[in-house]
């Protein structure tokens, strides 16, 4: 029943996005376990194809496909490969597909580039990331983290506040916490909203502080001054004082009130510099989640399904 390949969070239905966090529930567990390795996709190959800078996704889907027993080789474009020396990314492509891989995660600069790549090779393609397009196993992560919490994601207020427009993370999670029943309220300058924004079923606030006291969850954005070819906003110091979250604004939150945040953080931007360390702040649970997230669903795309893996008590 699942997918062959992962492009965007509209491909899943709620069943299905209900099977990727049940199921990563196991591999949740393997992750405790003292030799934290199952033998699901032993013989078969993951490649990791970075064409952009990452840190938790390319090794959480390193370290989810190694718990998988998966052999994983990784490629980022660099000055050691032959992306330096002029190959395409479609020719890289064909090189990789020509090694008979059975998945390729993929991240690129350029909007749909995973789904260019899964009309090249014959492996599943999981989209880690492409431009300001979707990041859907960001938001599968996030969901879990979500239900991990909340027992629930139905019904929660979610305020996603920040560089929308150029938010990959955004994008994939507004699809996937409505699907899931979430109310979502989009807050921000207006210059990094999106003009389409109000057919995306959220709503739309540029005033934080109204709507902090509203929230169940503050899911902050990363401003991503490396898309941002515009001056969106006078400075960075202006778009903090507006709309980072800072002691006295955790101050207008409800008592149970969460953050997240994808991640890297721009400390003293997005967020006060002291704030990180907050037990409400729970991005090291959202890190934690995105292996036993990403093993599921490389789990359930290359049919390892037949079992999932047994209980270290049993
Ligand atoms: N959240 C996220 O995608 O982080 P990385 O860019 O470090 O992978």
């Amino acid at each position: 029943m699942m997918i062959k390949h992962l492009l965007s969070i509209d491909q899943l239905s709620t069943d299905q996005i209900d099977l990727v966090l049940k199921t990563a529930d196991s591999f949740g567990e393997v992750g405790t376990r003292t030799i934290k390795k199952v033998p699901a996709l032993r013989g078969r190959t993951v490649c990791n194809l970075f064409f952009e800078p990452s840190t938790r996704t390319r090794l959480s889907f390193e370290l989810a496909a190694k718990r998988l027993s998966a052999d994983v080789i990784t490629f980022t474009a660099d000055s050691k490969t032959s992306v330096s020396k002029g190959e395409s990314f479609k020719d890289t492509a064909l090189t990789l597909q020509a090694m008979g891989l059975d998945a390729i995660v993929v991240r690129h600069t350029s909007g749909g580039a995973a789904k260019r790549l899964s009309q090249w090779v014959d492996a599943s393609v999981l989209n880690a990331g492409d431009g300001s397009n979707e990041h859907p196993t960001q938001a599968l992560l996030d969901l879990y983290t979500i239900k991990q919490r909340f027992g629930r994601i139905d019904g929660l207020h979610i305020g996603i506040v920040g560089d929308v427009f150029h938010s990959r993370v955004a994008r994939s999670n507004i699809k996937a916490m409505t699907k899931m029943g979430a109310h979502v309220t989009v807050i921000g300058p207006p210059t990094l909203l999106p003009v389409t924004v109000g057919s995306w079923g959220v709503d739309v606030s540029t005033d934080l502080d109204a709507m902090l006291p509203k929230l169940d969850i503050v899911y902050l954005l990363r401003i991503q001054k490396e898309r941002q070819v515009d001056q969106f906003f006078p400075s960075l110091r202006e778009y903090s004082m507006f709309w980072g979250l800072d002691n006295r604004r955790v101050g207008l939150m409800k008592p149970e009130a969460l953050i997240m945040h994808p991640g890297p953080i721009n400390r003293g931007v997005e967020i006060a510099g002291d704030l990180p360390e907050m037990e409400r702040f729970i991005v090291a649970d959202q890190v934690t989640n995105g292996i036993a997230v990403r093993a599921s669903l490389m789990f359930l795309m290359l049919g390892g399904s037949q079992e999932l893996p047994p209980s270290e008590k049993s």
